[in-house]
């Protein structure tokens, strides 16, 4: 059956079918067991498990037998630095940040300038770094314990991946990566080693440690095509295989299906946008209103298909109450969107406000952060 949407590492586009999605890519679903599992170590689910954000995993429960037995894993994440972050971006990382909490692991979070120079977002190696180490000051500033986290650039830290991003490159075939990813004679090689070096922070814990270290990966479920990868390597390299837990991808302001990119500042709010600008793209947002206010009052809106909704849904309102009530009033068209639109910028704008103020800190940190060879 051909599909209406796409999404792989490099390319994420249509109307996203995230059932059908754990078929495709043969993760599983996160299910009630596991979630009690959860909240039996942490004492409260965090809201987006609760929500089914993070819906998908692989391995999960090994991770939680391990944290039952008192066994620490370690967590990793990345981001590729390919612009300035927006709201989608961090999605992930706020989860990241509460896992870290709760279960006191380490995180190592991988910087790509590598893959972004080798996919062609830049022309010159360096500006890729450079926009990683702007990327690096969102990071820190969202409270990530300077204790228990390194971060990674690939290019200033490849003397430590290297020798493992080798030992799994040799495990890869072309062929391989022609069927996960859909490469083909006319890409670089460095696109095609590329996945190695995305595996080797999985297997970093182990190597540092001189003995197996489990790892949990939260990230967007594009980026599972990679560390199903990796999963097939690491036994055959005598490394545990890294664990998952997948999140849904927040929806772009111009509405579901469109793309959420920096090329398109109006898709989302980025970190550095003024409070005016990001005031504006939100009173510009799509909703799943209707075309007269009359029409609304009479039939309702559609939150499913509503970016605003979506986003006190996925980030800015964790108070199931308020965001049932946000629900109900706009299927029952007491809601207006201007006024819900407004009400969404009371949570958005004092955020901003705190990250603004947050990442001009932070560029003070960085070496609290970063590790290097
Ligand atoms: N490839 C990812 C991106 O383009 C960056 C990345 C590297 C990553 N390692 C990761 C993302 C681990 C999630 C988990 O953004």
């Amino acid at each position: 059956m051909p599909e209406d949407f796409v999404v792989t590492p490099w390319e994420v586009k249509g109307s996203i079918d995230y059932d059908r999605l754990i078929t495709q890519f043969g993760t599983e679903r996160i299910t009630p067991e596991i979630l009690e599992r959860i909240r039996r170590r942490t004492g409260e689910l965090h809201f987006m498990l609760r929500r089914g954000i993070f819906y998908s995993h692989r391995d999960l429960n090994l991770i939680l037998d391990g944290a039952e037995k008192g066994h620490p894993f370690a967590l990793y994440t990345g981001r590729g630095p390919s612009s300035g972050i927006h709201i989608g971006h961090m999605l992930p990382w706020f989860f990241t940040r509460w896992l870290q909490e709760k279960f006191k692991a380490t995180l190592y979070f991988q910087i790509t300038d590598d893959e972004k120079f080798l996919f062609k977002d830049f022309e010159d190696l360096d500006q890729a770094t450079k926009v990683g180490y702007d990327n690096i000051l969102d990071i820190i500033a969202m409270g990530f314990d300077p204790k228990l986290t390194r971060i990674l650039v690939d290019t200033e830290y490849i003397h430590h991946l290297y020798p493992i991003a080798v030992e799994a490159a040799k495990r890869i075939t072309f062929s391989t990566t022609q069927a996960v990813f859909g490469f083909t004679n006319s890409n670089n090689i460095g696109e095609i080693f590329y996945t190695s070096v995305q595996a080797a922070p999985a297997f970093l814990p182990s190597v540092l440690a001189k003995k197996p270290v489990p790892v949990l990966i939260p990230c967007g479920i594009d980026q599972d095509p990679h560390f199903r990868i990796a999963r097939d390597v690491a036994p055959k390299l005598g490394y545990p295989k890294p664990a998952l837990v997948h999140n849904k991808l927040l929806m772009s302001l111009q509405g579901p299906g469109a793309k959420m990119s920096a090329s398109i500042p109006e898709s989302s709010i980025f970190t550095t946008d003024t409070e005016k600008a990001a005031h504006k793209k939100i009173n510009n947002a799509f909703t799943g209103g209707r075309a007269t206010v009359e029409e609304q009052r009479r039939l309702g809106a559609n939150p499913t298909i509503c970016p605003v909704f979506n986003f006190y849904e996925f980030i800015f309102d964790p108070d199931d109450k308020h965001l049932a009530e946000v629900d109900r009033t706009c299927r029952s068209g007491e809601r207006l969107c201007g006024e819900c639109k407004a009400e969404l910028w009371g949570l958005v704008g004092p955020f901003l406000k705190k990250h603004h103020e947050a990442r001009e800190k932070a560029k003070d940190r960085v070496e609290d952060f970063v590790v290097r060879d």
